[in-house]
């Protein structure tokens, strides 16, 4: 028998020089584009985890595809089949931990809120690999968001701390932050500017949809405490109404699986079809949205994701929310709050649609993912710093 105990921590001997990159969500698969692409032109070795949590054609394998990324090595599964935020953060962290264990990465990175995130981060510090946190720092202060533990929970266990800017910095300082802390800028810039024009030559997204530049505006609806509430529902699809009664636009309403499983729950569609200038469509890939976004008159949204997007491509935005993690954006007149009240929606998509576009994209330069991938490289070949 052997006489030694099987180790649950891995010690730093034991750590091989290569990066493990999780991701599992729409906005992950974006977020690492820029960073994947960097790290396969890096000395660097690295693999990829898929947690698997979102597992719909148009949610994951589209962005693949659009982004022409490699296959992940690893692809957890079952994972859709959880639906508690405890279980289903659980259900990822084991898979991601037995993979962990095999792999022995020097540094684990995740980036951003989603659940798969926490997972990553929570596997790699349980067996003392080293975590990177892009997009660290971001805080809407309003613990009613999941996405608002996540954050602070992985902020607190990562090593490294790669910040959008001062603002995000300064947030983390507040927090007593151990890490180290990188400003970066955030690679949704670099992933926007990337592939902007092709998207623009590539994507005949308008041509299907039967849409003209400049006469819709785009929409995008998924928090949890907007669709899972069906009072909050109803007062945006009312707030639709009002636009359709005094904005000659159209919506097209690119619906989350979430919201459209929640509209059909709630009994919905009857407030829905009377909202004559309302077009619902199912999600599109990353070159399709880019377009889509590009060419609209203002974005109504509730997502993080799309909200620096718009800021980024100068699209004025109307935030479904009361509060946001992106308070650069407000500070800029980029992006306006409006809740879910009908009056505000209408107040609010009134007043950005006058808007002079007149901001500065403050969220980096389109190069975050040369600087992630620079200070790693130089602390796995031992050359710069060792936090
Ligand atoms: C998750 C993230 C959220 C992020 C969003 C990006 C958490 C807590 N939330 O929310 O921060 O903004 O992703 O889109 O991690 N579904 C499908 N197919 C899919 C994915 C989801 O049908 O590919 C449906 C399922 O019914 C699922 C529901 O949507 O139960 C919710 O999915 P989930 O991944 O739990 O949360 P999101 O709302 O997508
Ligand atoms: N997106 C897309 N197709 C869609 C809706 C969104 O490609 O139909 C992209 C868009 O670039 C957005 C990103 O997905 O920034 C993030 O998505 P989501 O809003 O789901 O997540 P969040 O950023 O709120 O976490």
């Amino acid at each position: 028998m052997n006489s030694r105990a099987k180790l649950k921590i891995l010690h730093e001997r034991d750590l091989v020089d290569k990066v493990c990159v999780v991701i599992g969500t729409r906005p992950g698969i974006i977020m690492f584009s820029p960073i994947l692409r960097a790290l396969h032109c890096s000395k660097i070795k690295y693999f990829i985890i898929h947690t698997g949590q979102h597992y719909s054609y148009n949610m994951d394998k589209k962005f693949f595809e659009d982004l022409n990324l490699p296959e992940p090595e690893y692809k957890l599964e079952n994972v859709k089949d959880f639906y508690l935020h405890g279980e289903q953060t659980a259900g990822m962290l084991k898979g991601i931990e037995k993979i962990l264990v095999k792999e022995k990465p020097k540094i684990t990175l995740v980036g951003g809120d989603a659940n798969t995130n926490l997972a990553g981060a929570l596997a790699a510090r349980k067996l003392h690999i080293r975590v990177g946190h892009v997009e660290a720092g971001e805080r809407s202060g309003d613990w009613r968001m999941p996405e608002e533990h996540n954050r602070i929970i992985i902020d607190h266990i990562s090593e490294y701390l790669f910040a959008t800017n001062k603002k995000a910095k300064e947030n983390l300082i507040l927090d007593n932050i151990k890490g180290k802390i990188f400003i970066t800028g955030n690679p949704i810039v670099d992933a926007a500017y990337q592939n902007l024009k092709i998207a623009r030559s590539k994507s005949q997204v308008l041509e299907k949809m039967k849409l003209k530049s400049d006469e819709y505006i785009l929409m995008t609806l998924h928090r949890e405490e907007n669709v899972d509430n069906v009072e909050n529902l109803r007062c945006v699809f009312k707030g639709l109404s009002l636009i359709c009664k005094d904005i000659r636009k159209k919506i097209i309403f690119l619906a989350h699986p979430r919201t459209v499983k929640r509209i059909n729950e709630f009994g919905l569609n009857n407030i829905l079809r009377p909202i004559h200038c309302l077009q619902i469509e199912e999600p599109v890939g990353y070159l399709d949205f880019l377009n889509l976004l590009v060419h609209s008159s203002l974005v109504m949204t509730d997502s993080g994701g799309v909200q620096q997007e718009s800021c980024i491509l100068k699209i004025p935005c109307v935030t479904l929310r009361d509060n946001t993690e992106w308070i650069e954006t407000l500070e800029i007149s980029a992006n306006i709050l409006v809740g879910v009240s009908p009056k505000k929606i209408l107040e609010g998509t009134t007043i950005m649609l006058r808007s002079g576009r007149m901001w500065d994209n403050p969220f980096g330069d389109g190069f975050s993912a040369k600087k992630i991938v620079n200070i790693i490289e130089n602390d796995i070949t031992m050359k710069g710093d060792k936090t």
